[in-house]
């Protein structure tokens, strides 16, 4: 079984993503991590965000343990390397570069220890549209940009990084005008939605649930 699961920064993917992925012993790829990768590597390397060129080749010589590594990095999640993932995941060459490497999971689906899995989980922006269009379910969860600024802004704060909550609004206003320039990060015609601004992670996950179990009892017809 494959799930996608698409929508704006801190909107609530994740969780949802990790929760299913428990509960329906999925691999879990959180595709954001691809371009988070390309643009820590721009970071490390001091080049320029308008370098689109390296970041092209940087996208075609990334792996998944390279990936893996980068994520380590205290600057794969920090304001300045969302901020750079934004701006190399806008680059057509980058995208095109990365798509392999997301599709072939959902063909050898692997935990996080190696083993095999019977199915997959994505979370991101095109999951649904592009990476997975054969997906069994696809979910877009959203929430509106001041109720996902205070969700990251008590994110940073948790992890004892500085923030600001205005900037915070700031950045994810503007990562979402350069997120959702591109129409394959609007929802999938097929896709379920959820807003996330009024319901709980419990009540998303028990909805999500329900819709899994009815798909479930299709498939296996
Ligand atoms: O989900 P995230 O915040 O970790 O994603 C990081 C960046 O990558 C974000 O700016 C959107 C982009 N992204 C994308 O364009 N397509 C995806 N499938 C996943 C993420």
């Amino acid at each position: 079984m494959i799930i996608t699961i698409d929508g704006p920064a801190a909107a609530g993917k994740g969780t949802l993503a990790g929760k299913l992925a428990e509960k329906y012993a999925l691999a879990y790829f959180d595709t954001g991590m691809v371009y988070r990768a390309v643009g820590l590597e721009m970071i490390l390397g001091g080049y320029s965000l308008d370098d689109t060129a390296k970041a092209e080749s940087l996208a075609q010589g990334l792996t998944f343990p390279r990936m893996m590594a980068l994520s380590e990095y205290p600057d794969f999640r920090s304001l300045a390397g969302s901020k750079a993932a934004s701006v190399v995941a806008a680059i057509p060459g980058v995208r095109k570069a990365l798509l392999k490497m997301q599709q072939d999971f959902s063909i050898r689906p692997v935990f996080a220890d190696g083993s095999p899995a019977k199915g997959a989980i994505y979370d991101g922006r095109d999951t649904g549209t592009v990476v997975c269009p054969q997906a069994d379910i696809k979910f877009f969860v959203t929430a509106s940009p001041e109720i996902r600024a205070e969700r990251r802004y008590k994110e940073y704060l948790q992890k004892g990084q500085k923030a600001n909550y205005q900037e915070v609004l700031t950045q994810t206003l503007l990562r979402d005008k350069n997120d959702f320039a591109r129409e394959s990060s609007q929802p999938a015609k097929d896709a379920v939605i959820f807003d996330t601004s009024e319901l709980s992670a419990e009540e998303v996950f028990d909805q999500a649930c329900e819709i899994v179990e009815n798909r479930k009892k299709t498939l296996e017809k």
